[in-house]
């Protein structure tokens, strides 16, 4: 076993991290005392110290805890650990603990337990056992929040407000009566009449007309297909309640303590029920949790998409990487360790991406309950183990890169990518059930990484004033102004591309007659009359020997130019890649899912033109992204192969303490971050 050395800590001035007052990145871990005796308390922290941890998450489960009883308050093992967190240097994360109802709220109120689609209870025994309308949750919860904050609100060792955890992770749509009430309140609001309602709903469609507002309920467990505006309603009006939930419990904060406040977002494959673009302004910083997803063919990747899509809720500025695993998770099939190396990729590649902290979730594995075979920093293993001797590396390195803190990543190019869009563009009744919104903002987004270009993702309608390209992946429903944001940007001299099954809908979910894909035609030069789906593992030949898949249309050209044509099926000769020239600028329409390869060549050819440079030349396998302070560049070349990777950047690497001059080579699964001072180099 490799000795342990107790980790020296920056030395001010450092740039501070999200606005934390804490010098440096944030580098921590979630803690749940109240698993353990008190007597592991002190090991914990000394332990902690030596990982280099400096913000630690507490009573984030603590409510049964913290108020056993009825509206009586122990906070008296709380005081403990934060005290004995404050006197070795660490930061406090506090959970306002509402996470998790107790069972003797459940008992007394099961009026507050949630109901599914089918009008099942969801019943107590695991977690977030609560339905985001319900007023007696609420108040309940709002009084915990209350009696926390008098206590801590102005506690030195406090950096920041958690409040609840992860929203919405299992409780986002609850299909109970008080949340038919609420849904109707919500609908009142948005359309003020019953007619309003009617007409944005198309109801006169299978006699599903409304005269009276109560008449109208969630959307329920049907015997056939439900109405798809009734549903797209639904998943914004359940993100909006759980958005003024995290509301109400900010304002009880915001009465009494000026520390900030935010929550776990989970900005995800696997969860999308949360539009977190209408979330993000209401949070005083951003904080993600990412877990790699081992069912994804590439799950780093998807890692790197989840980070710069949060950089993008964080409107570019630094954000906070709230949870991810050192190891293993517990909630897959199959649980798969990380290889030697892969946490620290994992967490770099977070930081790389514009993270000023990454933190663990736990920092000690539990032995009971479920999550028992889940990672932690302080595995069962203990410190003689492979996980914890990383966690101490990971954190020695993340104590070197305080100089990272509050430096930015800039992009030319910037994805569209739109909550409202996916749950409108999977749902049923559709031309493919294959198609998923999410697998086409990813093949577009790794076509790119593979290429090295990073790309902003951001919402629909944000301006895109600064970048080169616009990338817009089946952008189903998109309202009229927010389409076109894009179609100026094009006009004024941009450039974009824009892949089927784009443009359909308006906000609605009303179909853009006179020709797909509607809100796009004429930025796009094209029209098109019929789609063609593709069957699972069916494939249509290209003129340029690629191939397409998933997708074809009969398409005709209306201004642009055909750049490549179906080669072969009923189609061939009509264009499934177009090129226009609009205004200043040039529209690409991509009318099937191009092969990744030839994917990657199309991209070139577009990215060249429309002036995006690249970072540097990348090898396959790596990942190549920059942040950039006043003074410096600093460019993280992330080795994800088992092969050396050589790469040609000058400057000095932060993880091997070395000056690079022109040619350095990268150890299979290592990284390298390499300052530069931009007026030398
Ligand atoms: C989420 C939760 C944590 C824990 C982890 C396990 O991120 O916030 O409490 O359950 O998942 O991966």
């Amino acid at each position: 076993m490799t000795s342990r050395t107790l980790v020296t800590y920056p030395e001010p001035p450092l740039p501070s991290a999200v606005g934390l007052g804490t010098a440096g990145l944030i580098y921590g871990c979630d803690y749940n005392p109240e698993q353990w005796g008190p007597a592991t308390w002190s090991e914990d922290v000394a332990l902690m110290r030596e990982a280099g941890i400096n913000l630690v998450a507490i009573n984030i489960f603590g409510w049964s805890h913290v108020e056993p009883r009825d509206g009586e308050f122990f906070f008296d093992d709380l005081d403990t650990v934060i005290e004995l967190l404050q006197s070795n240097g660490i930061g406090v994360n506090l959970g306002t603990g509402t996470s998790s109802p107790p069972p003797w709220l459940s008992t007394r109120h099961p009026e507050i337990l949630p109901q599914v689609a089918d009008g099942t209870t969801r019943w107590p025994g695991g977690r977030q056992a609560w339905c985001p309308s319900s007023p007696v949750f609420r108040d309940r919860a709002l009084r915990l929040v209350e009696a926390t904050v008098q206590r801590y609100g102005s506690h030195p060792a406090v950096k920041l407000w958690h409040v609840s955890n992860e929203l919405g992770c299992h409780n986002a749509l609850c299909y109970c009566d008080v949340s038919a009430a609420a849904f109707r309140r919500w609908l009142q609001a948005r359309y003020a009449t019953i007619e309003g309602l009617n007409e944005a709903w198309g109801t006169a469609f299978w006699s599903q007309r409304y005269s009276d507002w109560d008449e109208i309920l969630p959307p329920r467990a049907t015997l056939s297909f439900l109405n798809p505006t009734q549903n797209i309603d639904f998943s914004r009006f359940s993100s909006d309640e759980l958005l003024s939930y995290y509301q109400a419990e900010a304002a009880v904060l915001r009465e009494h303590s000026t520390i900030p406040v935010t929550t776990n977002f989970m900005v995800t494959a696997h969860i999308r029920t949360q539009d977190y673009w209408q979330w993000a302004p209401k949070m005083d910083l951003i904080a993600n949790d990412h877990y790699l997803d081992n069912r994804l063919d590439v799950p780093h990747r998807e890692l790197s998409f989840s980070a710069d899509a949060t950089r993008g809720l964080a409107s570019g500025q630094p954000w906070l990487l709230m949870e991810h695993s050192t190891s293993a998770v517990n909630w897959q099939p199959l649980n798969r360790a990380k290889t030697p190396g892969e946490m620290m990729r994992n967490s770099l590649t977070h930081v790389a991406r514009g993270a000023d902290g990454v933190c663990f979730f736990q920092w000690r594995a539990s032995v009971q309950g479920t999550e028992k075979y889940h990672s932690a920093v302080l595995p069962h293993a203990g410190v003689d183990s492979r996980v914890w001797r990383e966690s101490v590396e990971l954190g020695a390195l993340m104590g070197r890169l305080g100089e990272v803190a509050g430096s930015t990543v800039h992009a030319d190019v910037a994805i569209v990518f739109s909550w409202e869009a996916w749950w409108a563009a999977d749902f049923e009744a559709h031309p493919s059930s294959e198609l998923r919104y999410l697998d086409q903002v990813q093949q577009l987004y790794e076509a790119l990484w593979s290429m090295g270009v990073t790309a902003d993702i951001v919402k629909p309608g944000a301006a895109l004033d600064g970048y080169r390209l616009v990338v817009v992946p089946s952008l189903y429903l998109v309202s009229d102004e927010d389409a076109a944001v894009i179609t100026d940007f094009v006009a004024g001299g941009g450039h974009a591309v824009i892949s089927f099954f784009s443009g359909i809908v308006d906000a609605d979910d009303r179909v853009r007659a006179g020709g797909y894909p509607g809100a796009f035609r004429e930025v796009l030069g094209v029209r098109s009359e019929e789609f063609y789906p593709l069957g699972t593992d069916e494939t249509v030949s290209l003129s340029d020997g690629s191939t397409g898949s998933l997708w074809s249309e009969l398409l005709h050209l209306t201004g642009a130019e055909a750049w490549v044509t179906y080669a072969d099926g009923p189609l061939a000769g009509v264009p499934a890649i177009t090129r226009n020239a609009h205004g200043r600028g040039v529209g690409w329409y991509l009318a099937t899912a191009v092969d990744p390869a030839a994917l990657i060549g199309l991209l070139a050819t577009i990215t060249a033109e429309a002036g995006v440079v690249p970072i540097g030349t990348v090898a396959p396998g790596a990942e190549v992204v920059r942040r950039r302070s006043q003074e410096r560049d600093y460019i993280f070349v992330l080795n994800h192969t088992d092969q050396p990777i050589h790469h040609e950047f000058r400057g000095f690497d932060l993880v091997t303490q070395e000056s690079v001059d022109g040619f350095a080579s990268v150890a299979p699964g290592g990284v390298h971050i390499i300052r530069q001072d931009r007026k030398t180099s």
